[in-house]
């Protein structure tokens, strides 16, 4: 089973791609991080450093197609790759499941609040229209949309899990 999350950054990939990983004993790719590892960086602010986004998109493009033939993993993706078709593409081989979390803006807004980490989230203007701009994409990409307002991290992977179930 290939199940990959995407959505906007603070939307609780990381953290729900580590729960599901545990319940269902599959290995976890953490995009960001394996991308500080291609780029000898430690940090996306290192990274944009280094290349700016197009070397995120680029990194992640590879990333994407190494793994296009795993068939048991769950990818944390950083909020960025559906503006890359390609990485999409690869993404998706294998008979990957994307997930999108739905969270809305005021959630984001609220959980970044005092998080100084991402170079793409620098204020909440800029942000606002960054989300609304790939809210599209999104959707376009998913095959399942989980909204994740007020819902906690076991609720979230319970509705992943049961909508899995149903495939196999
Ligand atoms: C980005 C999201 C980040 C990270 C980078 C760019 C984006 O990942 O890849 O800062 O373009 O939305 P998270 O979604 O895990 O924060």
């Amino acid at each position: 089973m290939k199940i990959i999350l995407i959505g906007f950054m603070g939307s609780g990939k990381s953290t729900v791609a580590k729960e599901i990983s545990q319940q269902l004993k599959l290995p976890i790719l953490e995009m960001d991080e394996i991308a500080y590892q291609k780029t000898n960086t430690y940090n996306m602010h290192e990274l944009f450093a280094k290349g700016g986004e197009s070397l995120l998109r680029q990194t992640e493009i590879s990333i994407a197609q190494e793994y296009a033939l795993v068939k048991r993993v769950v990818i944390s993706t950083g909020g960025g790759v559906v503006l890359t078709p390609t990485t999409m593409e690869h993404l998706k081989k294998s008979n990957g499941k994307v997930f999108f979390l739905n969270a809305s803006f005021p959630t984001i807004a609220d959980r970044l609040k005092s998080d100084t980490s991402r170079p793409l989230y620098q204020n909440k203007i800029e942000a606002e229209a960054l989300f609304c701009y790939r809210q599209p994409l999104y959707l376009k990409y998913s095959d399942y949309v989980i909204n994740v307002d007020k819902k906690t991290i076991q609720e979230i992977a319970r509705e992943i899990l049961e909508q899995i179930t149903m495939l196999i």
